[in-house]
């Protein structure tokens, strides 16, 4: 398998001296081309500071980060209101186009190449051309992804990327992920609390809690014969996933 990201025995703390506040703790992860590893764990176990790190955005206190296919920016991120990172004076396709180019004469003429990206998610050059409070939610994601593809990433960090969205619309991003990574070879770290989404998308998951790994593995074995009762916990909190689950048991 060819790996494009290797994390190793990351730890981080916020603060400092005896303020100092642990909230990762030895985390190792490895992701190959095309691979998607979800991130779950309840509100607070670390995930978005994992998210973060991997990212370039935050130094880890211990650990290392390596990106074996290119530089750190061949990670780009998408969070829950990544569109809140797009100039709201602007047409979303030219926000699209300054991923690639800052001089403004540079990005007009990347109009075109941005066209490509802007089909590629699903939206037409008539959603390119609005504003982005002019687009749904939905839309404003695709943009968001539009954005983050064009720069070429190896490796995309989806942090809640599709949370604040209905479950129709979730379920057609959660497709153009799934286009991403299969068409594409781009990895994707997917971080969500929601265990259920999450199994829709990755072939491995990986279980924080309070900052530590609790269990890391195939998606399928570790919904069907989760290894540590963190997870189980998990599962069971989350009703439509443990109906899906002992729907299949019956089938099989
Ligand atoms: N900038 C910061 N300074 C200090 N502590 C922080 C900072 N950011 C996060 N924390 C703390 O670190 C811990 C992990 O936070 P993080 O945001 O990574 O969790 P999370 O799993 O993404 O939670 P959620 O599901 O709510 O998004 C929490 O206890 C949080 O309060
Ligand atoms: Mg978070």
């Amino acid at each position: 398998m060819s790996e494009v990201l290797r994390v190793s025995h990351v730890s981080k703390d916020y603060g400092t001296g005896r303020r100092a506040h642990r909230v990762l703790s030895d985390v190792s992860l490895e992701v190959a081309r095309g691979e998607v590893l979800g991130v779950v764990g309840e509100s607070g176990s670390g995930k978005s500071t994992l998210g973060r790190i991997i990212a370039g955005f935050l130094p880890p206190t211990e650990g290392t980060v390596e990106h074996l296919a290119g530089g750190p920016r061949s990670v780009q991120m998408i969070v829950q209101e990544s569109a809140g990172a797009l100039n709201p004076r602007l047409p979303v396709w030219r926000s699209m186009a300054e991923v690639s180019a800052v001089n403004r004469r540079l990005s007009r003429r990347l109009r075109e190449p941005s066209m490509e990206y802007v089909r590629y998610v699903g939206l037409s050059e008539a959603d390119a051309d609005r504003r982005p409070t002019q687009l749904s939610g939905g839309q404003r994601q695709r943009v968001s992804i539009a954005r983050a593809l064009a720069a070429g990433p190896k490796v995309l960090v989806c942090d809640e990327a599709v949370s604040s969205l209905d479950v129709s619309v979730r379920a057609t991003v959660l497709n153009l992920l799934n286009r991403v990574r299969a068409d594409l070879g781009i990895a994707i770290i997917f971080i969500s609390h929601d265990i259920a989404v999450v199994s829709h998308l990755a072939d491995r998951v990986l279980v924080l809690s309070h900052g530590t790994v609790m269990e890391h593995g195939p998606t399928d074995r570790v919904l069907h014969r989760p290894e540590s009762d963190y997870t189980r916990a998990l599962i069971s909190a989350t009703p439509s996933l443990e109906r899906r689950l002992m729907h299949s048991a019956e089938g099989a």
